[in-house]
């Protein structure tokens, strides 16, 4: 939410700021903005996207080689060109990039216009600039010290830089509860909201820690200190990030890249942790815990949106397998009752970017309360990879479509690897059951890679059919019912039409009243047990002239005598089956959104990384 880039150096700022901008853009698109020094402060900025910052910069003064640059997802004010950073102190001296939200900044406001500061956007942020203005000037202080000063009055999150026109040798950035990495160069600096504009200049990065604040120089120095004005050593770490992963490498879009990657994302989440050959999983984080997870009282899932989806996945794979009592809680509502967790519970978080605000939020709070925590997150180096006690990474690479695609598989692999391990060590499974399981794991990746050939066009088609409805209803039972609410999900996201998933068999008790033949209903209907029921479920909504597109199992016969459509993934055991079922309706979301002339990979008022409430 809201991308932040800066760069001091030898180098002219301008180019790496706006490519910085273009990769960081999949965090928010409502408006762009620059500024660089040159003499004085040069200050673009535009609402929409970075081409139209780009546009509006042409010809224009955009030299320097010290600069900051801002993408934002509008939280406080409207898309415009006033609202966009940077925000400009009320002298003229200070510009600010931020990414949070500041909390307080309404009487913060109100003390600062009574000083004689008046303020020209509606944001939250030009607050902030014009609290270090007032401090820098009042007290004489350094650029660095009046931040410091400054965001002890705040109460929010941030993860900011600052530029002094009057002493252009420096930047100066904050973070709390926003991320902030900070590149290092030969002899430069690039700072972002995460490692993908960085990583074609350098791969030695420092990411910040909540509340400290570093100083950059054009001479090659970096100074950390942390809010009490204690000097921090800098723990430098290499990246382990290809400049390839972050391009559409000849795919459309970022979203149909990342679907097709899925075969590659899900072997290289099981990579070194199955050997279908020797018969075994391992997972680091979960051995280095086994005593721990295997005594536990329960594990509570806490996580967003289609991570979210995941853990409700969780819960059939861990009750089945591993019969361990499992909540999958919506972490921005966990995090706002007075929950019973204690030192006996283990509090898992799912999240892709690793930095969603609930998410590290219910975290911090599971914490608090004594428990385990453990992160099952794409982003390495994420925020919640380093808050929690012990996790895992599922290896998907960068994912920058906004719809989560590749990284909701590789969380259902990790996921599935996890809960087979502590199965087998409990004794709630068999050994020639894990066996098994481990054995169709590992065919995983060739099975999707052969659905996804044998699907494109039926779904283009399907997707031809029911692009103009208004309304969609994905039903699924069992471990299907999570993929019905992401197919739901996904529709909604990116093709803006409303959708809604439910659990089959609840269908009859509201909504099947929204049933007529304009509404098509996609079932996913590959369950071996309760395979008749669902089939009753199809016969239902038939019988009310809705249009059933069913997933099922290759080779069935009996629902393809009864639905419109019928889209075959292949066969295998019935706890991996969401890692297939979900493919065709990620696909099917894609090509309506296409055919609508939607923006898929950036769809409107979404961003990828929601690192505000
Ligand atoms: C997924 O398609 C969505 N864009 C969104 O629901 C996402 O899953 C959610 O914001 C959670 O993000 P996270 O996995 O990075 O925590």
């Amino acid at each position: 939410m809201c991308g932040i880039v800066a760069y001091i150096g030898e180098k002219q700022a301008y180019p790496i700021l706006i490519n910085g901008l273009k990769r960081l853009e999949y965090r928010g698109y409502d408006s762009a903005g620059v500024a660089l020094f040159n003499g004085d402060l040069n200050v673009y900025k535009r609402k929409g996207k970075v081409n139209e910052l780009i546009e509006y910069a042409r010809g224009k003064n955009t030299k320097g080689n010290i600069g900051i640059g801002h993408t934002r997802w509008a939280t406080h004010g409207k898309p415009d060109n006033t609202n966009a950073h940077p925000h400009i102190s009320g002298d003229g001296r200070l510009a600010l990039i931020h990414n949070g939200i500041i909390e307080n900044y309404s009487p913060l406001k109100e003390a600062l216009e009574n000083l004689g500061h008046t303020f020209t956007s509606e944001t939250d942020t030009e607050v902030l600039v014009h609290l270090i203005e007032e401090l820098q000037n009042r007290d004489n202080l350094a650029l660095e010290e009046a931040v410091r000063m400054a965001l002890t009055e705040v109460v929010g999150a941030y993860a900011i830089v600052v530029i002094d026109k009057n002493d252009p040798t420096k930047l100066v950035a904050a973070r709390k509860a926003s991320p902030l990495v900070i590149g290092i160069g030969d002899n430069d600096f690039f700072l972002a909201s995460d490692a993908t504009p960085i990583v074609e200049h350098t791969k030695k990065v420092v990411y910040l820690n909540d509340e400290e604040i570093a100083v950059v120089t054009i001479d090659g120095d970096l100074q950390i200190k942390n809010i009490g004005n204690e000097v921090q050593n800098p723990f430098i770490q290499e990246l382990a990030l290809e400049i390839e992963a972050l391009e559409k490498g000849g795919y459309d879009h970022f979203m149909l890249k990342e679907i097709y990657e899925q075969p590659k994302t899900i072997a290289d989440c099981m990579r070194g942790r199955l050997s279908a050959s020797e018969g075994w999983v391992r997972l680091g984080g979960v051995e280095e815990h086994i005593n721990k997870m295997l005594k536990a009282d329960r594990f509570i899932f806490a996580a967003c949106g289609t991570s979210w989806h995941a853990g409700m996945i969780a819960e059939y794979l861990f009750e089945e397998l591993a019969r361990i009592s499992v909540e999958v809680e919506y972490a921005s509502e966990l995090r706002y009752r007075n929950p019973i967790i204690s030192e006996r519970d283990v509090v898992i978080a799912l999240s892709q970017s690793g930095e969603t605000a609930d998410t590290l939020a219910a975290l911090k709070l599971a914490k608090e309360k004594g428990a385990m925590t453990y992160g099952i997150v794409n982003v390495v180096g994420s925020s919640i990879a380093r808050v929690t006690d012990s996790g895992s990474y599922i290896h998907a690479g960068p994912e920058i479509g906004v719809a989560s695609t590749k990284a909701f598989t590789g969380q259902l692999t990790l996921l599935t690897l996890m809960a087979i391990t502590l199965g087998y060590k409990k004794g709630t499974i068999t050994k020639s059951f894990y066996q098994q399981l481990i054995t169709e794991l590992d065919r995983i990746p060739s099975k999707v890679e052969r659905l996804l050939s044998n699907i494109e066009t039926q779904v283009q088609y399907i997707a031809g059919e029911i692009k103009d409805a208004n309304n969609a209803l994905y039903l699924g039972r069992g471990y299907n019912f999570p993929i019905a609410l992401e197919g739901a999900l996904k529709l909604k996201e990116i093709s803006y039409i409303h959708a809604e998933g439910y659990p089959a068999a609840e269908m009859k008790h509201g909504p099947i009243a929204l049933i007529d033949e304009n509404m098509p209903v996609i079932v996913i209907a590959t369950n071996k047990s309760a395979y008749e029921k669902i089939v009753s479920n199809i016969q239902e909504v038939k019988a009310r002239r809705g249009m059933v597109i069913a997933v099922v199992t290759e080779g069935d016969l009996e629902i393809s005598k009864i639905a419109d459509y019928t889209i075959e993934i292949p066969d295998t055991e019935e706890p991996l089956t969401p890692l297939l079922s979900v493919i065709p309706l990620q696909l099917l979301s894609y090509h309506i959104a296409l055919l609508r002339g939607c923006n898929v990979d950036q769809p409107r008022n979404l961003a990828k990384s929601v690192t505000v409430e």
